[in-house]
């Protein structure tokens, strides 16, 4: 086995997605904690509390400072090498969390006992649903009162539609919580409440007939345990590893990750089970993780992040063969060939200077302005990674210059942020404007700031009567044309030069559609 196929497959690359105030965070902590890669708990708490202060810019940009740091978190666990891939928690930022899901080989959803499937959860599993991505599930904050497990389950059943296959299960809630039974070794993991719990620490029971056992949770619970285990396992599906990683169920695990607990058995079985890095598909082949040649792609473009420096950097996402300091890549969009000499990776809260780097690893790239997200880098072969998808806008602003003789450096300006995904920019065939889109409102503020800063260009966003994008695509030229001609009023081009569809309202865009049956009406593009 070459170093890059071993190296590879002991990688697990991962998100924690989940509706805010879920865990995600405190959950991160743990699992940063038991991989050794923080000493002490509250370090991650305390990054969270400077990316609250969103309102003020400098906290923002701030927050930009210190999020880099946590971008990717790498660290060994059992033999294997886990990298856990932040997602911004904002929501006005949904659109770089989506496109980190697509960095991933799995990802780790977490659900609050009390409040069960929130709304931000089903839309992440909507798109970890495109790829098929593999899902664990915890469900967690069980030391506060909860809705019932079996209706848990049945709710992500339902609701995200994805078959559960419970590991551990819980022992009474609340104030009643007294530990968890894992299925799958047959154990009993006592909850302790207070205790940091490290897998030497932790009183774990074999089997459920232990006399101690009883005596420690009590006759009475101990057989209620039994009644439910067995209507659990006639209901649940057993763990089916396949299906798991073709993203057809979910391993379920229960527990409270503040108080540390069902974590463990959690973090053994994730990097157990879950994928190393998978093939990739390009536009002209599929690319397999253990392949020689180096290959990767851009998920990720942070600028200014560290003011010292005002540089930028593009995290890249390796899917094949294994990076050299020093080596030359070829930068297949330009063609150009790099040598990359000092890429970052971003251990804990220090930037170091990665010596070499194997499929699932990410590195961080300096990136003088020439580096779009979707673009792919490769130790030889012209390939180009797809599915990393720009997600249709549904908030427009017309930019309006303070001072017109900036226009030149208005135009670049919003070509390069939105080359970086800061925000989607277009230009309708019929006027001179400059419209702008994002998914989320804070982006417009982000985007003012930054012309402002870097290209010292002041501007002014106006309101324009656009409610969403959609890329238009046909195969019948003579019938694009046709449709060209006739929509002029509506149609754009966007920063990657693709004809747009903006919809002045709703009912225009379902009239439009009908109407014009053979053209395809696309809410994501491809990065190109
Ligand atoms: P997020 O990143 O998904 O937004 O969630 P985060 O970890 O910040 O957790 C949200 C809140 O839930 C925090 O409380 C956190 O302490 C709490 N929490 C996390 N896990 C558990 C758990 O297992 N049990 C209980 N009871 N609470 C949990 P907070 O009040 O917002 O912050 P803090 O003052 O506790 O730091």
């Amino acid at each position: 086995m070459t170093d890059t196929t071993s190296e590879a497959r002991r990688r697990r690359t991962f998100a924690i997605i989940s509706h805010p105030d879920a865990g995600k965070t405190t959950l991160t902590e743990k699992l940063l904690l038991f991989g050794g890669a923080i000493q002490m708990a509250g370090s991650v708490k305390s990054r969270k509390a400077a990316r609250h202060a969103t309102s003020d810019w400098m906290a923002l940009e701030k927050e930009r400072g210190i999020s880099v740091t946590s971008s990717v978190m790498q660290f060994p666990y059992a033999e294997r090498i886990v990298n856990l891939l932040d997602t911004p928690g904002h929501a006005d930022f949904s659109e770089d969390t989506y496109r980190v899901l697509t960095a991933v080989d799995s990802a780790l959803m977490v659900i609050d006992c009390a409040k069960g499937v929130e709304e931000r959860t089903i839309k992440l599993m909507d798109v970890c649903r495109l790829r098929d991505t593999p899902i664990m599930t915890f469900i967690n904050k069980l030391d506060r009162e909860g809705r019932a497990p079996i209706e848990l389950l049945d709710e992500v059943e339902s609701v995200l539609k994805i078959p559960c296959a419970p590991i551990t299960w819980p022992i009474g809630m609340g104030s009643r919580l007294k530990g968890v039974c894992h299925l799958a070794l047959d154990e009993v993991h006592i909850y302790e409440p207070g205790r940091n719990f490290t897998r030497q620490d932790s009183t774990i029971f074999k089997g459920l007939d232990d006399p101690a056992l009883a005596d420690r949770i009590g006759f009475e619970v101990l057989g209620e345990l039994r009644e439910e285990l067995e209507l659990v396992q006639g209901a649940s599906h057993p763990f089916d590893l396949d299906a798991y990683l073709a993203g057809r169920q979910t391993p379920v695990f229960f527990g409270s990750a503040v108080n540390n607990f069902g974590v463990q058995p959690l973090l053994d079985f994730f990097v157990e089970h879950a994928p190393s890095p998978r093939p990739r598909a390009t536009t002209t082949r599929t690319v397999k993780p253990d392949e020689e040649m180096l290959s990767g792609f851009v998920f990720k473009i942070q600028a200014n992040m560290d003011p010292m420096h005002r540089d930028r950097v593009a995290f890249l996402r390796v899917c094949s063969g294994r990076y050299d300091a020093g080596m030359k890549m070829q930068h297949v969009r330009t063609g150009k060939e790099v040598r990359i000499a000092n890429a970052l990776t971003f251990m804990a809260s220090d930037r170091e200077i990665v010596g070499t780097a194997y499929p699932g690893d990410v590195i961080g790239l300096h990136n003088h302005g020439t580096i779009s997200i979707g673009d792919t880098f490769t130790a030889g072969e012209a390939l180009s990674f797809t599915g990393i998808p720009n997600f249709a806008p549904e908030l427009f602003r017309r930019a309006r210059l303070k001072d017109p003789l900036k226009m030149k450096a208005l135009q670049k300006g919003l070509a390069q942020l939105s080359e970086e995904g800061a925000t989607q920019f277009f230009r309708p065939l019929m006027s001179n404007d400059l419209i702008l889109g994002a998914v989320g409102v804070l982006q417009f503020d982000v985007v003012a700031y930054r012309l402002k800063d870097e290209y010292s260009v002041e501007s002014a966003f106006e309101n324009v009567g656009v409610v969403t994008a959609r890329w238009v695509r046909c195969n019948d030229a003579k019938k694009l044309e046709e449709f060209r001609e006739k929509n002029a009023m509506n149609l754009a081009i966007d920063a990657a030069g693709e004809l747009v569809y903006l919809a002045p309202t709703r009912v225009n865009l379902q009239l439009t559609m009908e109407r014009w049956p053979t053209i395809t009406f696309a809410a994501t593009r491809e990065h190109a």
